[in-house]
């Protein structure tokens, strides 16, 4: 199996990777829906919804801005390093995640699509303007803006839209690729799971320790973590 998407990877004109959560477990975050997962603990339409964010801001942005400490902690693990150095051994890389807490982007990965936006910047709900947040997210006496409206992070939550230029080219990525690895991701939040079905022709490879709801459908399985597989793929490849 391993050898087969070697040899896809080194033949390739363009690949896709699609990320989720469980890229980051081995950086000591959490998951949303396994065992010690976000979704476990936590009310996903209290806490991830335009709704929730209505009926109490402070309680949301208490939760971002403890995820926003938690990232900030953390940091990059083998397998975020070996996808950044992946695209500078494939032609035509893109990466695109369903994460939001930039480790991606801290490993040097150059070309990621954030599916769900990321905790570095808060928009306004009345005129969009933007800030920065803090290491530890945004102070809660900030949340109500000059305009009046809100300030809210700018991630997508449940019932949102992807922002559209960033599905486009994440779409465009996944219809070109001959090779698309799904990594750590359970692939049932639509549309992001979509990515790794959309192309017959692609070779679709899923680096997870479980199985997965497309796990039937891909061509490759490698069971194991992100951390392990990736760098081996990597090292093979540069060999
Ligand atoms: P899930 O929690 O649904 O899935 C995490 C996946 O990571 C599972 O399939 C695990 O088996 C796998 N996993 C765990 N440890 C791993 C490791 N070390 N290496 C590789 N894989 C590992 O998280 P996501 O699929 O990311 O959306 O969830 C998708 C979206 O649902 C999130 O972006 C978030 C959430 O609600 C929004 O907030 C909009």
């Amino acid at each position: 199996m391993m050898e087969e998407l070697l040899a896809r990877l080194s033949a390739a004109r363009s690949t896709l990777a699609l990320t989720g959560s469980g890229i980051s477990a081995e950086s000591g975050l959490p998951t949303f829906r396994g065992t010690g997962g976000l979704w476990q603990t936590h009310r996903v339409e209290e806490l991830a919804s335009p709704k929730g964010f209505a009926r109490n801001p402070s309680l949301v942005w208490s939760w971002y801005n403890e995820r926003k400490s938690a990232h900030q902690l953390a940091r990059p693990n083998a397998g975020h390093y070996a996808l950044a150095h992946l695209e500078t051994l494939t032609r035509g890389f893109t990466l695109a995640t369903q994460n939001v807490d930039s480790l991606h982007l801290r490993a040097g990965s150059q070309r990621v699509l954030e599916l769900h936006g990321n905790l570095r910047e808060a928009r306004c709900t009345g005129c969009a303007a933007r800030r920065p947040l803090g290491r530890s997210g945004l102070p809660l006496d900030e949340i109500e803006h000059a305009c009046g409206g809100r300030m809210r992070p700018d991630i997508v939550w449940f019932g949102e839209s992807l922002p559209e230029e960033v599905w486009e080219a994440a779409y465009d990525a996944a219809l070109r690729a001959d090779v698309i690895l799904v990594v750590g991701t359970s692939a049932v939040v639509y549309p992001a799971a979509a990515l790794a079905q959309t192309n017959a022709e692609a070779y679709v490879a899923e680096i997870n320790p479980e199985a997965t709801a497309i796990s039937g459908r891909v061509d490759c399985v490698l069971r194991g973590t992100a951390a392990q597989m990736l760098p081996a793929i990597v090292e093979a490849l540069s060999s």
